[in-house]
């Protein structure tokens, strides 16, 4: 191809794509020397009972997936105790992230998103042409329900509210979210990716409001990040418009195999939520022995602030030449924070080992 045919091309991209630039060949993932805790993953094996249904499903693949998944969708409705028509399956909870604004915002249109808060949102938007309008929150696990309610958010086509929230690990009691729920005729879409680390959800405000969309997934509470198993639930006429613009067989059979599997054995998850929550703590604790603040959290995850006078992104680094990978948000007013997912016994150990090794250099060259 001549330069001039990719040029030619290149201008006949839509605008939204054309603003952003052809990705870098990328880095390869991380092989298992490194201690992985910067995209909340749960490192924990599937149940065998799951894994044998992953298994299993591999033995006829040549078949497609279920049109419409509908088998998931109705055990998914069983164990939540709401009707069939309420509930859609996803690739992942961010293909339905990414079918909302797909079916809501044109160029021009606005959302509105609690601050900071997942950045795959800000991408999202700014691919249907949408303004992204970040609220910040004065306190963390606060709604801002005036600001949303009579600032420029009352114009947007949805509001988004992560909780717990992402990558603050704040919790915004549910009260406050059905408050804002009667208060306001937009479309709110609540996304509970870390709601099994939480004191309670919000999933029942489905069959009273029909202007919300529970988003649900099982990379985070369930281990099951690569096979990629989310739920969105809402009322039939939304989820109906929903499903009728998704993907066909949007999810492979194990994928479907899987989600089934764990919606029927979700119990035998019971102990790996309780030791994500009791190491949760102890690293907090050991954390702010080493001068760090830590954000309170309900996630499995934990943001910090590093000691004081340092930056976020250095930190970064420097565990990564320990071979720990942690995440750091030099663009989100979150500096000189890390976030460091929970893990293993070990792994947090090690993640441990780690900082008290870097912030021993940091003090002997200050
Ligand atoms: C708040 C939030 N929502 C959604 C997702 C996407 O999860 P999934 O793996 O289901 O696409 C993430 C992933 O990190 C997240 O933090």
């Amino acid at each position: 191809m001549t330069d001039a045919k990719l040029r030619d091309l290149l201008s006949s991209l839509t605008p939204m794509a054309r603003e952003l630039d052809a990705l870098p060949a990328g880095r390869p993932a991380p092989d298992d020397s490194y201690v992985k805790l910067n995209t909340n993953e749960n490192p924990f094996p599937l149940p065998s009972i799951v894994m044998r249904s992953a298994i299993a499903a591999l033995e006829r693949p040549y078949l497609y997936p279920e049109n419409d998944n509908v088998s998931l969708r109705e055990a998914a409705a069983a164990a939540y105790g709401m009707s069939a028509d309420h509930v859609m399956a996803g690739n992942g909870s961010s293909e339905l992230l990414s079918l909302i604004y797909r079916a809501f915002l044109a160029p021009g249109d606005s959302i509105a998103m609690i601050s900071p808060g997942f950045s795959f949102n800000r991408k999202l938007a700014m691919l249907q042409g949408a303004q992204f309008l970040e609220v910040r929150c004065n306190e963390l696990g606060c709604l801002p329900i005036d600001d949303l309610l009579f600032g420029p958010a009352k114009h947007a086509k949805f509001i988004l509210l992560a909780n717990p929230n992402n990558p603050t690990g704040a919790f915004m009691p549910v009260a406050e979210i059905e408050r804002l729920l009667t208060q306001c005729n937009q479309l709110v879409v609540l996304d509970e990716a870390y709601i099994d680390f939480a004191p309670e959800n919000a999933l029942h405000l489905v069959n009273r409001f029909s202007n919300v969309l529970v988003l649900r997934t099982f990379s985070k509470s369930y281990a099951a990040a690569g096979i990629r198993v989310g739920f969105a639930f809402g009322h039939p006429e939304l989820i109906g418009r929903l499903r009728n613009i998704q993907n066909v067989f949007n999810m492979n059979v194990v994928g479907h195999a899987v989600g089934m599997s764990i919606l029927q054995h979700r119990r035998a998850y019971y102990e790996n939520h309780s030791h994500i929550k009791h190491e949760r703590q102890r690293v907090s604790g050991a954390l702010s022995d080493f001068g760090f603040s830590v954000m309170p959290s309900h996630a499995n995850f934990l943001l910090a602030r590093v000691p004081a006078g340092q930056d976020g992104r250095w930190w970064q680094s420097a565990l990564e030449s320990q071979k720990v990978l942690v995440a750091s948000f030099p663009d989100d007013g979150l500096e000189d924070c890390i976030r460091v997912s929970i893990g293993t016994r070990e792994q947090m150990d090690a993640f441990l080992t780690a900082v008290g090794s870097v912030r021993r250099g940091a003090d002997r060259s200050s």
